[in-house]
């Protein structure tokens, strides 16, 4: 067995942006979270990174630990690439506290990292794409790859990756669900180390690759839903790139979706830059199940340039799931886990430019959310304005009548596609509710309780940035509170 033979240093030695809700890491290149995991009141998330640039490539795992899921604190860089197998692509982290796989005699608390290993084919477009296990006696700080890895071995595929493992109850045994061209294969094994395959089912609608998949139960009314999160790297319905989830069953071997083919399939977050999802392994009962993304489109992430954010790669928010009866049927309700404070000494100012039109001008340029509650008198149309001084412009309109979010973006410096995008909201609330959720670099939206959600980046190049809230024709009905997020705290499961 071999241990990592450490870089002399780990140049990103700050834990993420200062003053900011969301994580990304300084002066690298960082894409996926990867192994997530909950041990012992920490909460654990490692992540694709290169820890030598700021664009793809060189990919290790970055590591970083949170106790709230909102500040977190930077580890030493984690897992290296392997000497023969390749880069460290994404996977997941389970704690082995049975120590089913004999690697942790006398401990309750080993990590176990099921990841793909990959590595150039030469002369075809494709890598080796390997799975194999790396395992830490100390909680993440360490790493060791396995003595027999592989332990599957190339399928001569052009994709098949990102394991994640789950903990199969019922038959005491642990499962991985492994992407595998446009479908999902599921894996078993009792000791982590020999996984054998159990069944693949294609997903619908995926026009090029799905990479990314988790599948976690959620306790519904006495009973369970699984939830088979995927994500789409090239989208036909202008996104670029997305999370996709569908509700059903599974049965130890296969996930039978409840709704068959394109009609069961949902989009987890409408806006232009949500990918990658994957949720925390091992929380207790009372959180629920917590996910968080790559604030990114795949389509157009690796053109992006870096310098001017510090990053190049952030993550969404954590968010919190529910699942929720709606007019659409059952659907996945998430909301960020963050306290936002209504304390009067944090309330920003608003400028009212009449016509039901008012403008924020964050001075301080740190994090800050509006809240907009309709009132009595229904509210049927906003629209959402982020412009800044370097031409930046993103218009967000909600239809609440038609039930549709529709967002335009340009941004006439930087070589990134013009967006453009119409979707259905999922499920039409009255009073109508929408979260804005600022912070440099990117807005989340959540609208209608979290029935649907929005991630955007906004590429300001240091600039100035200007939020406007507009709804023609009924100015007054619609209570706003803005304020700033000075010191972010958790917001925990049943808290709404
Ligand atoms: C998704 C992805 C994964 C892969 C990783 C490599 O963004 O392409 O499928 O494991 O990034 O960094």
């Amino acid at each position: 067995m071999k241990t990592f033979a450490k870089p002399p240093e780990f140049i990103h030695d700050s834990s993420t942006r200062p003053g900011r809700i969301h994580f990304g890491p300084l002066n690298c290149w960082t894409n996926d979270p990867a192994g997530l995991v909950y041990c012992d009141g920490l909460y654990h998330m490692f992540f694709q990174v290169n820890p030598g640039g700021t664009s793809w490539g060189n990919i290790h795992w970055g590591h970083t630990v949170s106790r709230d899921l909102v500040n977190w604190q930077m580890r030493p860089l984690a897992i290296t690439p392997h000497p023969e197998l390749g880069l460290a692509f994404t996977g997941s982290v389970v704690v082995d506290s049975e120590n089913s796989s004999g690697l942790f005699p006398e401990r309750r608390d080993g990590f176990v990292a099921f990841l793909t290993t990959a590595s150039p084919v030469p002369g075809q477009d494709r890598y080796t794409q390997t799975q194999s296990i790396a395992y830490s006696r100390d909680r993440g700080e360490t790493w060791q790859w396995h003595s027999d890895n592989p332990v599957i071995p190339d399928q001569s595929a052009r994709d098949f990756r990102d394991p994640k493992v789950f903990r199969d109850e019922e038959r005491s045994r642990w499962c991985a669900v492994i992407s595998r061209g446009q479908s999902v294969s599921f894996y078993a094994s009792v000791n982590l180390l020999e996984w054998w395959h159990l069944s693949t089912s294609d997903l619908p609608a995926v026009p090029d690759v799905c990479e990314c998949p988790d599948l976690i139960r959620m306790d519904y009314r006495g009973g369970y839903v699984w939830v088979l999160f995927y994500s789409v790297s090239h989208d036909s319905r202008g996104l670029g790139s997305g999370v996709r989830y569908q509700l059903g069953s599974f049965d130890g071997v296969r996930f039978v979706p409840d709704v068959p083919r394109k009609q069961g399939e949902r989009v987890f977050d409408v806006g232009f830059d949500h990918y990658a999802l994957q949720s925390w392994y091992g929380l207790p009962d009372s959180d629920g199940p917590v996910t968080i993304s790559w604030a990114n489109n795949s389509a157009y992430a690796h053109d992006l340039p870096a310098v001017y954010r510090g990053v190049n790669g952030m993550m969404t928010v954590p968010r919190l799931l529910e699942l929720a009866e709606t007019e659409t049927g059952l659907t996945l309700v998430q909301r960020p886990a963050i306290v936002l404070d209504e304390a009067a000494d944090t309330r920003m100012p608003a400028l009212d430019c009449g016509s039901g039109c008012l403008q924020f001008l964050p001075t301080d340029s740190g994090p800050f959310y509006v809240m907009l509650r309709g009132g009595s008198e229904q509210v049927s149309y906003l629209q959402i304005e982020i412009s800044c001084y370097n031409g930046f412009y993103l218009d967000i309109h909600l239809d609440f009548n038609a039930g549709e979010i529709s967002a335009r973006r340009t941004a006439p410096k930087l070589d990134t596609p013009e967006m453009d995008s119409r979707h259905l909201m999922p499920s039409p609330a009255r009073p109508v509710e929408c979260l804005v959720l600022m912070d440099r670099g990117i807005v989340e939206l959540f609208l209608n309780g979290g029935t649907a959600a929005a991630t955007y980046q906004i590429f300001d190049e240091g600039t100035p940035v200007e939020l406007k809230v507009k709804s023609p024709g009924a100015p007054g009905t619609i209570e706003v509170t803005a304020c700033r997020v000075e010191q972010p705290k958790r917001s925990i499961k049943k808290e709404v």
